[in-house]
């Protein structure tokens, strides 16, 4: 049996923020901002935690699969901005969606963690531990966004998507991993200072800091070699692509992506001028939307990849 997707859900908050809005509180404009990156608006959560946007995005995917919460036996949420340490955002989800059979944990992989999880839920279903997963990003980044750095707090949205996993006659096929922890600084954000007894360590930035050129870079390197890479491993010609679904950090990445692979842009649907980059959100959002929106048929071979903070990266190959 193959892992299948059964259904598939997306909330974003209310609260939407155009470019125009943010100049309003930044030197910035919708010209730099579009222009560069493909972002016209993103949504703000005024009052959604990360919990209650996981809780839509997850009840929207199961009421869609037609999985009962209780026959859930494996949660896995990917963020990087729980509401808590402890518990993790999947207990918390547990709680809420009443999934009371579940075992959750949470997956840190930042825009790759969709990616990352989905493969894990995957490798459990195979192995026989769990019979249907939900599976999910949830980011609430506004958080973590120093609000007065105008180079990086432009880029980014809330939001959450996800994905009920189960037994089925079509499905993933095959993914690739990788992570690069020597370049891990190049997308950052501190934790907690070590204060204790024995050290009192000056708090670091705690907010996100990007060398945005060098996220640039190894986007565009990275991505298409690790496409290539699985297209190769599954002996598939990448003709058979219908879509690519990447992660949206921003719309040069994913042209000069498609350039590099030498397909044509319209196999690359992007949805980030209107969700700007919701980190391991991005993924399952798009793929709801197209979902949704029927462009999806049976037997569709589709590409899902993301690339990110870690540095982390993963593609996987899903026939519809
Ligand atoms: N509005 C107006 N001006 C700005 C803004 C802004 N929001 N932000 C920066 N600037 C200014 C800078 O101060 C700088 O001015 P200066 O030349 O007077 O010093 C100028 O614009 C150019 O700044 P750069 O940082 O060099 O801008 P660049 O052209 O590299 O574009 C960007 C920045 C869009 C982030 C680019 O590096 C990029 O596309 N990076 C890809 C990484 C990415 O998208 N990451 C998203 C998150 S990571 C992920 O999801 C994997």
């Amino acid at each position: 049996m193959a892992t299948t997707i059964l259904g598939t859900g997306s909330y974003l908050p209310e609260n939407i923020v155009s470019n125009d809005d943010l100049a309003k509180y930044m030197d910035t404009s919708d010209e730099w901002i579009s222009s560069r990156t493909g972002i016209r608006f993103r949504h703000i959560s005024n009052k959604e935690t990360a919990a209650e946007i996981a809780y839509y995005a997850a009840a929207s995917a199961l009421k869609h699969s037609g999985i009962l919460a209780e026959n859930i036996d494996l949660i896995i949420a990917a963020t990087i901005t729980p509401d808590c340490l402890t518990p993790s955002m999947s207990c918390i989800l547990q709680e809420k969606l009443g999934a009371v059979n579940a075992v959750c944990f949470d997956i840190n992989a930042a825009c790759s963690g969709f990616i990352f999880a989905m493969n894990t839920a995957h490798m459990y279903l195979q192995a026989g531990m769990a019979r249907y997963a939900l599976v999910l990003g949830v980011e609430v980044l506004s958080s973590i966004l120093d609000w007065t750095d105008r180079s990086t707090c432009v880029l980014f949205g809330d939001g959450a998507g996800a994905a009920v996993l189960g037994p089925g006659e079509y499905g993933i096929q095959d993914f690739i991993m990788g992570s690069d922890g020597s370049h891990g600084k190049a997308l950052l954000c501190s934790g907690r200072p070590l204060r204790n007894l024995y050290s009192n360590e000056e708090a670091a930035n705690p907010y996100v800091h990007m060398d945005g050129q060098a996220v640039f870079r190894f986007a565009v390197r990275q991505v298409p070699e690790c496409i290539e890479q699985l297209l190769k491993r599954s002996s598939i010609s990448i003709h058979e692509i219908k879509y690519f679904v990447l992660h949206q950090a921003n719309i040069r990445i994913i042209q000069s992506v498609a350039k590099r692979l030498q397909v044509n842009i319209e196999k690359f649907p992007m949805n980030i001028s209107e969700c700007a980059n919701t980190s391991s959100a991005s993924i399952p959002i798009l793929l709801a939307e197209l979902d949704k929106e029927g462009k999806l048929q049976r037997g569709d071979k589709i590409i899902l990849s993301g690339f990110g903070g870690g540095l982390t990266w993963g593609a996987v190959l899903i026939e519809w």
